[in-house]
């Protein structure tokens, strides 16, 4: 099982810091280490940047972090109003083929059945052990893959089945942060140029022009307008981070799916990326879809959560719910393994060390997925798949013999 170890988010003291206009993230990552790049000229990695604004945080290289900040309550959300995202009974299968002919012998289950929301302006976190369908998930969002089955709705229109034309102008609403800063940049592009290109692609001429649009970008990600000509390997792993970010942010999309965006980054470094997600949330209203198996960013960054295993969603809720209270075994197996700052004894959660690998997704086990590893689990797990059923406001949970019922 992965580690989900590191803790990025707490007791940073900026809440309530004044606004300057701009994030109040913004700073560069302190302490990155260096790319092992020349160095001469590089954008700073260890230096703010000129008229950054402070957050008075020591540059010691430690996560920048803050406590979570303030999820919006279920009743601050749009009454009535139809979800921006509106996933249902999706499914990906990925055909496995044999022969010249290239028979279909099996399929790998990829995602096998999933429904969610996703409310304009909220974030909803997808997490789960890795192999369980996150990435597809997130691409089947986005319609860089075709689904098997079922149905995605955006902005209450059919997207499931559009063609890559049809599509092109919704790539301006949906956009995408991926997971490795390094690969994601075209070395033999200029900053500029990566993040002017989706004005490009979609024949965009911003006001003020592409370059003074691209400056604004960087600076509202934190980075300087004079790192416009340079080149992704001058930057440290946080800086292109923030380069990814700022091509994400071009267009002004309505919803960004995220897969995993900081776990390629150090650990030192995630925090303020997370940070800066958070804060351009609150600024630009944005919608999220963000992926990780790391509890504690899910957790910092999330209004609600979704748990995945083999290609279902085990369960979902809002973040204080799924924290506070996990009701499948396998969420609860997770948040186990997560150190907590939990003085009272009596609270701390014993650690719950799942065994056995996750089975394939070829041929997962019958009925209940998690069955081969519950330590629950009876024969009606193995012969009924429990449905998701509401077993607390908002929160749905997939299993015959839920834990903590009735509250933590
Ligand atoms: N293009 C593909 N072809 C075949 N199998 C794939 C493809 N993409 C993903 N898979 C498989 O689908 C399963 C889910 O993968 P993925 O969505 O990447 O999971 P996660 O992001 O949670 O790690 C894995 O078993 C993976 O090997
Ligand atoms: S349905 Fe049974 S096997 Fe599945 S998670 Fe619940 S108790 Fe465990
Ligand atoms: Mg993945």
């Amino acid at each position: 099982m992965e580690s989900y170890a590191v803790e990025p988010h707490t007791g940073r003291p900026d809440a309530g810091q004044p606004s300057t206009g701009r994030p109040s993230t913004a700073q560069p990552d302190a302490g990155q280490p260096s790319t092992g790049q020349p160095d001469a000229g590089q954008p700073s990695t260890a230096q703010p940047d000129a008229g950054q604004p402070s957050t008075g945080q020591p540059s010691t290289g430690q996560p920048a972090a803050r406590p979570d900040r303030p999820r919006r309550p279920e009743a601050a959300r749009p009454g009535g109003q139809e979800p921006l995202l509106t996933v249902r009974g999706l499914v990906k299968h990925f055909p496995i083929t044999e022969g010249l002919l290239r028979r279909q012998v099996a399929a790998v289950r990829a995602v096998d059945g999933i429904d969610f929301t996703v409310d304009a302006g909220e974030t909803l976190g997808v997490v789960g052990e890795s192999g369980c369908g996150k990435t597809t998930t997130g691409r089947l969002v986005l319609r860089l893959e075709e689904p098997t089955a079922g149905s995605i709705e955006f902005e209450g229109r059919d997207i499931s089945h559009l063609s890559r034309g049809a599509m092109r102008p919704l790539r301006r609403d949906l956009q995408m942060i991926f997971q490795d800063p390094f690969s994601s940049l075209n070395p033999r592009h200029t900053v500029g140029t990566i993040v002017g290109a989706p004005f490009r692609l979609q024949g965009m001429k911003p006001p003020g022009g592409v370059k003074h649009a691209v400056q604004e970008l960087l600076e509202l990600c934190g980075l300087s307008p004079e790192h416009y000509n340079r080149y992704p390997h001058e930057f440290s792993g946080g800086q292109r981070q923030r380069i990814g970010v700022a091509r994400a942010l071009a267009l002004r999309p309505k919803m960004i799916v995220a897969d995993e965006p900081v776990s390629a980054l150090d650990v030192s470094i995630q925090a303020q990326v997370v940070n800066l997600l958070d804060d351009l949330q609150q600024e630009l209203g944005l919608t999220y879809l963000i992926i990780a198996h790391d509890l504690s960013v899910i957790r910092h960054v999330s209004d609600r959560v979704a748990v995945m295993y083999l290609g279902k969603i085990v369960e979902i809720g809002s973040r204080e719910s799924v924290y506070a209270g996990p009701m499948h075994p396998y969420t609860v197996a997770l948040m186990s393994a997560v150190p907590t700052p939990e003085p009272d004894p009596s609270r701390r959660r014993e650690r719950i060390l799942l065994t056995g690998d996750v089975p394939s997704p070829i041929d997962p086990p019958p009925a209940c997925r998690f069955h081969t590893r519950c330590w629950k689990a009876q024969r009606i797990c193995r012969e009924v798949e429990p449905p998701l059923r509401e077993l607390a406001p908002g929160h749905r949970v997939a299993c015959h013999f839920p834990e903590n019922l009735g509250g933590s």
